[in-house]
């Protein structure tokens, strides 16, 4: 397995060391062989090589690179953000181009309460937080699709498209009942989450393609649908009754961080950006936290399971079920050290980030 490896700003070079140090760890006891190869790509690069921090004036990261990348197994991504550059240069420059560039229409969200993390749910425990949510990831009104007139004028319009196409929605629906059926827990589940009484249109795509493949391909799932606002709402009150979320890529983006609080916060909540037939990237949910930077504060738990996804989810397009019993591997032995953590807020851990990084390969 041929991991690319993008460390990026801030943090994201400290989390990412001790994911690739249980990588080692974890190769080692289950029998696989891999190499990493780091890209120097983030808003520090950007900087030197003379980009503006105001606007996008050169290229993020470079066509060769992304040709590079797309010769790998997977990609492992810390974080890009940089506090001098604006908000939208880094986004659009890297992570959303390579999310596009790469087809990597999926963004899964496992939402995990492990063992010992507090969550700001009263009464709430391990056995009620536990669900997945596949987040549409190319489309929506992610795709740039719209402008601006008469700006700065009286008259200004702007207008944001929700570009959503059947194409889009089946794939993504079709990912999620596949992803229901594998997890094959008592629940069995599917919930669409839109806003099909005020999005009319794109609402309407999302529920039939939902409802036709259900009923036709997937008859042994449990098909649910709810509005996002009325999911917010059931995510605090009732979190235990999920078990896979299917929605678009703004409901999804949004839901996210709400269920990564749910969870314990930005220091345990993983992603990845999935193409099960290409070159997905793996990334923790925080973002380059630039006022921890170089402390050994920060905690990498979050990158640790972005590690054990990607070794989980090779596994799963690959079929290679060494790398995917590796990945749960990690998970249990992050579950088994998550327990002795005081906090898993950044400083607040009881333990050093190299130090949770130990308990985890102790533990595996
Ligand atoms: C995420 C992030 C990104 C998104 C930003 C950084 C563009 O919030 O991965 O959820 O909106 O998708
Ligand atoms: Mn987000």
């Amino acid at each position: 397995m041929r991991i690319a490896v993008i460390g990026g700003d801030g943090t994201g070079p400290e989390v990412v060391a001790e994911g690739l140090k249980v990588l080692r760890a974890v190769a080692r006891k289950a029998g696989f062989d891999y190499s990493t190869h780091d890209f120097d790509l983030g808003g520090e690069r950007y900087l030197a090589a003379g980009g503006d921090p105001t606007k996008p004036s050169i290229p993020v990261i470079h066509e060769d690179e992304i040709e590079e990348l797309r010769t790998y197994d997977a990609i492992y991504l810390g974080a890009v953000g940089h506090p001098k550059i604006a908000p939208g240069i880094l986004e659009k420059g890297l992570l959303l181009r390579l999310r596009f560039e790469l087809d990597q229409y999926i963004n899964l969200r496992p939402v995990k309460l492990y063992p010992g993390v507090e969550t700001p749910l009263k009464d709430k425990s391990p056995e009620d937080i536990d669900f997945v949510v596949v987040r549409e990831n190319t489309e929506g009104i992610y795709t740039g699709m719209g402008g601006v007139q008469y700006k700065g004028t009286p008259a200004e319009v702007s207008t944001q498209v929700n570009c959503t196409t059947r194409f889009g929605a089946e794939r993504a629906v079709r990912y999620a009942f596949e992803l229901t059926r594998r997890r094959n827990s008592k629940k069995k589940q599917l919930t669409l989450v839109h806003k099909t009484n005020v999005l009319t249109f794109a609402g309407d795509t999302w529920w039939r393609a939902f409802n036709e493949i259900g009923q036709t391909e997937y008859p042994d799932i449990k098909r649910d649908y709810n509005h996002v606002d009325a999911c917010c709402m059931w995510f605090v009150k009732n979190p235990e009754f999920y078990d896979v979320i299917v929605t678009d890529n703004i409901f999804g983006d949004i839901i996210t961080d709400l269920a990564a609080v749910i969870q314990g916060g930005l220091g345990v909540a993983s992603g990845g950006n999935i193409n099960p037939k290409g070159v997905s990237m793996y990334e923790p949910m925080g973002g380059s936290a630039p006022k921890y930077t170089g402390q050994n504060v920060i905690n990498p738990m979050a990158a640790i399971g972005a590690l054990a996804m990607l070794l989980r989810e090779t596994g799963v397009h690959q079929n290679n079920p060494t790398l995917t019993a590796a990945g749960n591997r990690v998970e249990a032995a992050m579950m088994k050290v998550t327990p002795t953590m005081a906090s898993q807020a950044a400083g607040k851990m009881g333990l050093s980030t190299t130090q949770v990084g130990d308990a985890v390969i102790a533990a595996l």
